[in-house]
């Protein structure tokens, strides 16, 4: 094999004649020479072409640096670069420690061979281009390792990008979705503002609850979803009846009330995002014991989101759709619980005592109605909102005095104690211009109480 590359040789010889010589001999195969006097001025010329020469051939005995110096420090500038050195017999021991030491490739004795020179010069120049080419692929491979390294990295970043961006958009269709469902609940609102306070508090305290059972994601999602709509199919019942607990009802009115959960799966059921919510809704009646409707499944057969709205939503039916009159209140207890339930509570005012009876109500299901963990998780709460109420600070606010953003401390009812607006519901603008055409058609009274702060905020 001919060295295919056009390689400079410098030659480093301080007799004149043995530098042209040897010019000769290389000129004539096509190489291109540089020559220098001494060991200095060959180092100069080496940095001066630095990346186009490939191989030295050295004189040993010049006067100041000699061959093997040279070489030496010509390594130490391009380590790669092929080095052989001239020399007499006598230099021999000199010259096999440079070789050992690796400071040069091969060694002549003068007078040389030409055609021996040559043969070996071709050989090491081949030598030096199999080494360079293999450096080339080596530094092409790692340039490219680098270079699919930093495209992978810059694909992970993409597509964590759009993964991110994904996410985001899920999430906002989610609380659009969320949105639009919360909006159906408002329109409960207005027809039964009871109804509507008593969903929006089963699905409220029902996710609370199910994220205390490590319900997460779409699925905690779907429980607040059966929570604002299971109860939906109520809407064209009368209130009498709704507010009825089953064992007050007659076997007709039962029959005709659980007509409801059919009425709510199939609003359900008829929205593809919503069906993942259709077996909480459909068993919310079923009981922990094993008693309820509609296929009187038991314990841990009935699902958790079920099994939680079941306790809310029979806690929730109490403090808001039963009547806020004591008499009344207490005869309902008697017929749907028995006596034993109002005792100690007969003096508390309407709300406390709906309250308490929601809770004691809880309690005596325990293991027959409900899933006992889920009462213990659930009085939990309610009684954190009840301290919560307990402990703020409200005020009477003149209606004209109303301001987005307040919040109402008590139920607003009409003068003849029609529902209007359920406690705890922020104003909009549009309900205080309600409020106010309502206030001046002496429709309801001209104050309001709202909260001001909560104690100790
Ligand atoms: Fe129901």
């Amino acid at each position: 094999m001919t060295p295919s590359h056009e390689h400079h040789i410098l030659i480093v010889d301080d007799e004149v004649n043995i530098a042209n010589a040897l010019k000769r001999i290389f000129r004539n195969r096509g190489y291109r020479i540089h020559t220098a006097l001494n060991g200095a001025e060959g180092l100069v010329c080496l940095e001066a072409n630095k990346e186009s020469i490939s191989l030295i051939i050295s004189d040993q005995r010049m006067p100041g640096m000699s061959g093997s110096e040279f070489l030496e420090q010509a390594k130490r500038i391009r380590p790669e670069i092929i080095r052989i050195l001239l020399t007499g017999y006598s230099d021999v021991a000199a010259i096999i420690d440079a070789v050992n030491r690796g400071e040069i490739h091969r060694f002549f004795t003068k007078p040389w061979n030409d055609e021996q020179l040559l043969a070996q010069v071709e050989q090491a120049l081949e030598q030096y281009e199999l080494k360079k080419e293999n450096q080339r692929l080596q530094d092409l491979v790692k340039n490219q390792n680098k270079q699919l390294y930093e495209l992978g990295i810059k694909q992970k970043n993409i597509i964590d990008a759009k993964t991110q961006e994904l996410e985001k958009k899920n999430q906002a269709l989610n609380k659009s979705f969320m949105s639009t469902i919360r909006l159906l609940v408002t329109f409960v609102d207005v027809i039964n503002p009871s109804l509507g306070s008593y969903i929006k508090q089963t699905a409220e305290l029902a996710k609370r609850v199910a994220r205390d059972c490590n319900v997460q994601g779409d699925a905690l999602r779907d429980i607040e979803i059966a929570g604002l709509l299971h109860d939906v199919g109520l809407l064209g019942l009368p209130v009498e009846l709704i507010s009825k607990d089953e064992s007050e009802m007659t076997e007709g009115e039962a029959k005709f009330f659980r007509e409801h959960v059919t009425i709510s799966l199939f609003l359900i059921q008829s929205v593809e995002k919503l069906k993942p919510a259709s077996d909480t809704v459909l068993y919310h009646h079923e009981h922990y014991d094993g008693s309820g409707a509609p296929n009187g499944l038991k314990a841990e057969a009935i699902p958790l989101g079920a099994r939680i709205i079941a306790a809310a939503g029979d806690y929730c039916k109490i403090v808001n759709l039963w009547p806020e009159d004591r008499n009344r209140i207490i005869k309902k207890v008697r017929l749907a619980f028995g006596p034993e339930m109002i005792k100690g509570i007969e003096d508390y005012p309407p709300a406390a005592m709906l309250g308490e009876i929601g809770e004691r109500a809880l309690l005596s299901g325990i293991n027959t109605k409900y899933d006992p963990e889920i009462i213990s998780k659930l009085i939990k709460y309610i009684r954190e909102d009840r301290q919560h109420r307990e402990s703020r600070i409200t005020r009477q606010v003149r209606m004209h005095s109303l301001e987005s953003g307040m919040v109402i401390a008590k139920d607003l009812r009409t003068m003849d104690g029609k529902l209007l607006l359920s406690k705890d519901i922020i104003l909009s603008p549009y309900m205080i211009g309600v409020i106010m055409r309502l206030s001046r058609a002496r429709l309801i009274e001209d104050t309001m109480e709202i909260v001001v702060q909560q104690e100790g905020s």
